[in-house]
């Protein structure tokens, strides 16, 4: 499957939002994933649609939207509205109802994706797997970045590929997110998944082009 890397700007430099997305746009960046999150469903506040409009016309590549927040299907609109490519909500936020906010995403164009927490089962999301664009498991506890790996995530990522290939859908994107390195990166591209989330691995890199480069595994 193709690999695709998601710098995220949790690590930019927050005064230079535009020049950071335009320079990872230059270094072979597929997606833009922004992490919103709303000192609720995790302690920090991030920020929100408004950043993510501000952000939109300054780069083509597709903004990747990681809501950690209590009330997903209440900013779906904003969102949209902003110019998210894809919308990631939480299972742990949104419960038996994540299916419909999928669906409730995708009927306004926008790919969806359901989200796991480390404490939560790679069971938790098969109910989602038949319609999300998506799945995505977090490999540290949301809020931070710059926090390490989870090695359990490995054994998570195999099982969602797995199922994925049971339900007929071999190829469904599955993305990985927080604490990924140059180290670790090919046992989970290897486990089977195709979206790379890396913030400090590349912020912290003299040669942003270098380590996405090296980031695909
Ligand atoms: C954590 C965020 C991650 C984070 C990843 O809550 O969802 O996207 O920015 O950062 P690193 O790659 O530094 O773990
Ligand atoms: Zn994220």
């Amino acid at each position: 499957m193709e690999i695709k890397i998601a710098p995220s700007i949790l690590a930019a430099d927050f005064s230079r939002l535009k020049e950071e997305v335009v320079l990872l746009e230059k270094c072979g960046a597929d997606l833009i994933h922004c992490d919103v999150m709303d000192g609720n469903f995790v302690p920090p506040i991030t920020f929100g649609a408004q950043t993510v409009m501000a952000i939109r016309p300054h780069t083509r590549l597709p903004l990747d939207c990681h809501l950690m927040t209590l009330h997903p299907g209440t900013h779906i609109d904003d969102f949209v509205r902003a110019g998210a490519n894809i919308i990631s909500v939480h299972v742990e936020a949104c419960g038996i109802y994540t299916p419909a906010i999928l669906q409730e995403i995708q009927s306004r164009g926008v790919r969806a994706c359901a989200v796991i927490n480390p404490e939560t089962r790679a069971e938790d999301l098969f109910p989602t797997m038949p319609i999300a664009d998506m799945v995505l498991v977090m490999s540290v506890h949301p809020g931070w970045g710059g926090q390490k790996f989870i090695p359990e995530s490995i054994e998570k990522i195999r099982s969602l590929r797995t199922h994925a290939q049971k339900i007929g859908r071999p190829d469904l994107d599955i993305e990985v997110d927080g604490g990924i390195n140059e180290e670790n990166v090919k046992e989970v591209i290897a486990a089977g998944a195709n979206v790379i989330v890396a913030g400090s691995a590349i912020f912290s890199s003299p040669d942003k082009k270098a380590i996405i480069s090296r980031l695909r595994g």
